[in-house]
């Protein structure tokens, strides 16, 4: 299942804020629409925001002639949002695909390089988590770090992909992730196109299931990982984290390299804060009074101490992190 498909020089992406009940396709013709398509959630993932921002950038050097208007193009594409690393990442790479002039050829061949290799890294991530996986195994995930958060295959569900497709029998239980709802509205779905058992459950329900014994292994994505394996992804990894520890579950995170920020303290990494309309309403209808506030942060931190491994297109990474 592809999130997003290049045909004939465009670009077209399957527009998520829809899903499951609908399936249509927007058009990215430049830098604007992949900014105004990763800032509103019409593709998210980080994968996936980092591929569609940098066919975004390459489309605009067709019009852009001006040097320093394309690189501040670029940098204003890079906050369409602030905590996937992937996508300051893949902008980057576009821009420095040519130096001192724009180079529609040039930035469009290196988006096609980020495109294929996130599918291999993908497949790859996949092949190297699987064997962590045994037949009979009921598998936790939180957000969506599928298909749709990616090129293909997907980040922390392709090693359960893999492992159904050696034949090994994995049931997984999605947390439904609000406010977004990745997990009830694109995790669910795609498994269950795949053929998984898949069962979903309120965010709440974690610590329940888990001291139920009905979760034996947990697997996410992430949007972004430091040098000692701190891990940013999507609000609420910390608490199943933090769970998967109290109840000795084994809890992994996958991710391509293009994910790994080596750099950045923890302090300096922006955790993106919505708009408290997502708590504020469901479907349109407001469940909460008015007059109070929200704090509605997209992403939360987990130490490397509550991670049991990290599975790249690389390897598997056991602690203390090291991953030069
Ligand atoms: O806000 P989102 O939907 O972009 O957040 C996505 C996540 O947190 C995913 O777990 C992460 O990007 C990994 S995707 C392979």
């Amino acid at each position: 299942m592809r999130p997003i498909k290049i045909e004939n020089g465009e670009v077209w992406v399957l527009d998520q804020r829809l899903l499951p009940t609908r399936e249509k396709w927007t058009k990215i013709s430049s830098a604007e629409d992949a900014y105004n398509a990763i800032k509103t959630m019409v593709v998210r993932g980080a994968p996936l925001i980092g591929v569609v921002a940098a066919y975004g950038l390459a489309l605009t050097a067709k019009k852009v002639k001006d040097v320093s208007e394309y690189i501040k193009i670029g940098e204003w594409l890079k906050t369409a949002r602030p905590t996937a690393i992937n996508l300051m990442w893949a902008v980057d790479r576009v821009l420095n695909s040519s130096k001192d002039e724009v180079n529609f050829v040039k930035a469009w061949e290196e988006a096609s390089k980020i495109f294929n290799e996130e599918l291999e890294n993908a497949k790859k991530i996949g092949e190297n988590g699987e064997p962590l996986f045994k037949d009979g195994d009921t598998v936790l995930t939180h957000c969506n770090a599928g298909a749709l958060a990616t090129v293909d295959y997907g980040t922390a569900l392709a090693p359960l992909r893999v492992a159904k497709e050696k034949g090994k029998k994995i049931k997984v239980f999605a947390t439904e992730t609000r406010p977004v709802m990745q997990g009830a509205r694109l995790t669910t779905y795609e498994l269950a196109k795949d053929g998984f058992d898949v069962t979903l459950i309120a965010d709440t329900a974690v610590g329940l299931t888990m001291m139920k014994g009905y979760i034996n292994k947990v697997i996410v994505g992430a949007d972004r990982v430091l040098k000692d394996g701190t891990t940013i992804n999507k609000i609420g990894t910390f608490q199943v984290a933090t769970l998967a520890k109290r109840f000795n579950i084994p809890f992994y995170v996958a991710l391509p390299s293009s994910t790994l920020d080596l750099k950045s303290k923890v302090e300096d990494v922006v955790i993106e804060e919505r708009p408290s309309e997502e708590i504020f309403y469901i479907k349109g209808k407001r469940i909460a009074p008015r007059g109070i506030k929200a704090f509605n942060p997209a992403f939360d931190i987990t130490p490397p101490e509550l991670i049991t491994a990290i599975i790249t297109e690389k390897g598997v990474y056991y602690p203390p992190f090291n991953f030069t």
